[in-house]
């Protein structure tokens, strides 16, 4: 693979390490999460480095991230210009861009995954970047819905080894989950909690059970609000107005279905019903079956549930 191009291996200790201060951060994977988590942590002075397959996705990636902070600073310095672009520029001065992460890792406090939602393709980068990297960098996937152990059994630093689940649009969504396993060690949350806290994200604690808190909540949700519209109970648009105006929510379940992703939607939904069977609220659904057939994933293809949304060039995501 791209990343070990340089496989300079160390002898690491696995001896508990205290709570690590992150100043230098390493993410890998520079789609939309892996931009956002990017961003948000050059602009709270961390030094980041993102990575990916090749140089023409990052450089769409940090064009993004600039595009983005233009927004936080429309927001944030509206009547201080100069202000602005002072803090888009530090904010872009943090971020520096690699194509093989075995040459960065070295230097880093913390490496966050951000890449396709394949076990063994998680496995097999943390496997290797486990022989490089020194004895303090803690490992994070941003996974959404596999399980942090089982990314986890690829290295030796279990203790130091957890999830850190950021949501869409990272820059916006206020909550991180911080998952732990049995293994991971009391240090390695506080590190991650405190981490979180200074991107200016509160963070939840959760155990590394599927969905973690938000999507064991929220898929069966979306995917029941799809079940009604199939069975004709309601339009798609009348079942979201009715969750906005109804209990407040920013997005209605079919809209916020195509902000996700139907491909997203599916694979986290096909992962659960092949482990539970017998759970009716992980049950397949026919209309989400064909739309992902039919290459209709949402927002990111310009057609979901709605169509009509300005289709964004998918990033092609490391290893993808
Ligand atoms: N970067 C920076 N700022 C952004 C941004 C981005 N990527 N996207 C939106 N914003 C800012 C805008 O600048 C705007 O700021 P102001 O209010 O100061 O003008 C604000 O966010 C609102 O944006 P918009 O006006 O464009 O649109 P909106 O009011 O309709 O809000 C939304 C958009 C924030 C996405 C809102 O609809 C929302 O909160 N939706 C629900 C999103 C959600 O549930 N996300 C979780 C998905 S689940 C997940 O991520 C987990 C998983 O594993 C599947």
């Amino acid at each position: 693979m791209a990343f070990f191009t340089h496989q300079i291996c160390r002898s690491l200790s696995s001896s508990a390490v205290r709570n690590v201060a992150i100043k230098h951060v390493t993410i890998i994977g520079s789609g939309q999460m892996g931009a956002g988590i990017a961003q948000v942590a050059a602009s709270t002075g961390h030094s980041v480095t993102l990575v990916d397959t090749n140089d023409d996705v990052l450089k769409k990636a940090i064009k993004g991230i600039e595009g983005n902070l233009k927004r936080v600073v429309k927001k944030k310095f509206s009547d201080k210009p100069e202000a602005g672009e002072e803090f888009i520029q530090k904010a872009l001065q943090n971020v520096s861009t690699s194509t093989d992460a075995a040459s960065v890792v070295q230097g880093s406090d913390l490496v966050v995954e951000a890449i396709v939602e394949n076990m063994k393709i998680k496995q097999d980068l943390f496997g290797g970047l486990d022989k490089l990297a020194p004895a303090h960098t803690i490992f994070a996937s941003n996974t959404s819905s596999l399980s942090i152990t089982d990314i986890a059994s690829s290295t030796n630093r279990l203790d130091r080894f957890a999830g850190l689940h950021f949501f869409n649009p990272v820059p916006v969504m206020k909550l991180v989950e911080v998952i732990g396993t049995s293994a991971t060690s009391q240090e390695t949350l506080d590190s991650l909690l405190n981490f979180s806290k200074i991107l200016g994200k509160t963070p939840v604690s959760c155990k590394d059970t599927p969905g973690f808190i938000v999507n064991r909540l929220l898929l069966p949700y979306l995917i029941e609000a799809v079940r009604m519209y199939e069975r004709g109970h309601g339009s798609k648009e009348d079942i979201d107005i009715a969750m906005k105006l109804g209990c407040g929510y920013p997005m209605g379940p079919l809209e916020l279905s195509d902000y996700v992703g139907l491909d997203t939607m599916k694979f986290i939904m096909d992962h659960w019903s092949a482990a539970n069977p017998e759970d009716p609220s992980f049950a397949q659904s026919e209309l989400l079956n064909k739309l992902v057939a039919e290459g209709k994933l949402g927002k990111k293809t310009g057609e979901g549930f709605y169509n009509g949304y300005q289709p964004k060039i998918i990033l092609v995501q490391i290893c993808a």
